[in-house]
């Protein structure tokens, strides 16, 4: 048997997928880690546990894998190739003499430089980067994470600057560490996160690491998503495998739901949600606050262009929302258990739940804004908060999904979905209530893995192109909507007064 391996770094777990040549899961392993919050705001990991952790589900998912070499030492020699497919915008930086972190890695949701950010829009420089990068300017992505570790660890900026240091999110540090230190490289789906990269050209923009103040020494090299990069340590895994596709998890879910004509959409419901719609072979400028990005970057090809962008809506708190429940405010046991709860009342009793736990994302971006409950009663019970946590999730995607298709300048007709929470048979249908078109669940949920072993299938030519992915695409549940367009309109009416009340609270 020929199997890809997905090697999937999320930002509370890191698992290992290998998927068959019909883009069946056919064995998974999975390991969460520890999540650090040393101050309010403040959201760390261990590059070196994630690292442990992602080894070590590699290893457990080659052993699993089924067929005549089950649990033998060749049975990695039936894996074609890895992809790799990360939490994007997650900085870590390293020695590259010892391969060892120089400090925790800052995590996507952390938001310590909300000042900086602030300083630098004041400075006029928000309308700049917007062109250059496609983002938005917000502590959300790499460059001022990477600007604090140069300025705060000591000696850090004399040491990069002497190229003895090396920056990389999530991607490169797995490929640092896959081949014992041999490739330093990125991809344009993760380097389009850094706020370092100029997404016209594909290339770091000197203008912008001279505004960060970031040395050009520490950076990866730029390579395709889809395409052989190097082999890994043939002592790692039991046998030297080529790594063949990296891309950002929400780009990789997106290629995995296969969104390869403009104007397809896919939310994906983990941590966050992430909403990223195909807009083609060039960037659209945002006029709605959502963030440009590339899509990812294929092999040549002549059926499809070689880069293509997207659009995205990120909301930072969906999943996390009800770990929220279960483990902050612990009204739930288990997160399965907030579907049973919400669907116990036929509705919120007009409370709502604004998740703003690390600030607000795409389309608001406010730093500062706070979680808020609202509308709370005597009569209000755990099970209302529950629906309120479900509603919240589906009415933040109902907010980017408006957003694009006004970006677009066309109606969106359907949305495609993954991720953990997208089995939750009542949120897919509160969404597709609250989008007001129909909500599209496949067979294989988990496309972000899929995504990324695709994309290494397709440089090794286990895959011919889009289409024979395409073909592989399958339905397992379509939600239409059912609420009357005055009533999602209202409830989404009434949810924009909830987000106001929860805007700018946070001092620091
Ligand atoms: O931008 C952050 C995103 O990549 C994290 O994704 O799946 O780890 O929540 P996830």
């Amino acid at each position: 048997m020929r199997y890809l391996l997905a090697l999937d770094q999320g930002t509370t777990s890191s698992r290992a997928i290998a998927f068959d040549t019909q883009g069946r899961v056919a064995a998974l392993a999975q390991q969460e880690f520890a999540q650090h919050f040393p101050q309010p705001g403040w959201v760390e990991h261990d590059a070196t546990e994630i690292w442990r952790t992602q080894l070590a589900v590699a290893q457990e998912c080659i052993k699993k894998l089924p067929g005549a070499l089950q649990g033998s030492a060749r049975a990695a020699t039936q894996i074609v190739a890895i992809g790799i497919t990360n939490q994007r915008e997650t900085t870590v930086l390293w020695d590259r003499a010892t391969g060892r972190p120089v400090a925790p890695a800052i995590v996507w949701q952390d938001r310590r430089t909300t000042a900086r950010c602030e300083a630098l829009r004041r400075a006029g420089k928000a309308a700049l980067i917007q062109r250059k990068t496609g983002l938005v300017l917000d502590a959300y992505f790499s460059a001022t994470k990477l600007e604090w570790l140069l300025d705060r660890v000591p000696g850090a900026r004399a040491r990069a600057e002497a190229g003895e240091l090396a920056f990389g999110t999530v991607d490169s540090w797995l490929v640092w560490q896959l081949t014992g230190g041999r490739v330093h490289a990125t991809d344009p789906s993760n380097a389009a996160r850094t706020l370092l990269m100029n997404i016209h050209t594909l290339d770091w923009d000197d203008e912008l690491l001279r505004l960060f103040h970031i040395p050009r020494a520490l950076l990866p090299r730029i390579v395709p998503s889809s395409g052989v990069l190097a082999e890994t340590d043939a002592s790692l895994l039991g046998a030297a495998i080529p790594i063949a596709g990296m891309a950002g998890d929400q780009q990789a879910a997106t290629f995995g739901q296969a969104c390869f004509a403009p104007g397809m959409a896919k939310n994906t419901y983990g941590t966050g949600c992430f909403m990223l719609m195909n807009t083609g072979a060039r960037p659209v400028a945002s006029r709605n606050q959502l963030l440009s990005t590339v899509g990812w970057q294929g092999p040549e090809q002549a059926d499809a262009p070689r880069t293509a962008y997207c659009l995205e809506g990120s909301v930072f708190m969906a999943g996390a929302t009800v770990q929220w429940l279960r483990d902050g405010l612990q009204i739930i046991q288990s997160a399965a258990e907030v579907e049973a709860l919400a669907a116990s009342v036929p509705d919120t009793g007009d409370v709502f739940l604004v998740p703003a736990f690390t600030g607000l994302g795409a389309p608001d971006w406010d730093g500062r804004a706070r979680g808020t409950l609202v509308g709370l009663t005597r009569g209000s019970t755990r099970a209302h908060i529950a629906r309120a946590a479900l509603e919240a999730i589906a009415l933040q995607s109902a907010d980017m999904f408006g957003a694009m298709s006004r970006d677009a300048g066309l109606p969106l007709t359907e949305l495609r979905v993954d991720g953990g929470a997208s089995r939750n048979d009542l949120l897919m249908q509160l969404q597709a209530d609250l989008l007001g078109v129909p909500v599209v669940r496949p067979q294989v949920t988990e496309t972000t893995a899929l995504g990324a072993a695709y994309l290494a299938g397709l440089a090794v030519g286990v895959w011919s192109g889009g289409d024979a992915i395409a073909a592989q695409w399958a339905v397992d549940r379509r939600f239409a909507p059912r609420l009357p367009e005055h009533a999602r309109l209202a409830r989404i009416a009434r949810w924009r007064e909830a987000v106001a009340r929860s805007r700018g609270w946070a001092r620091e």
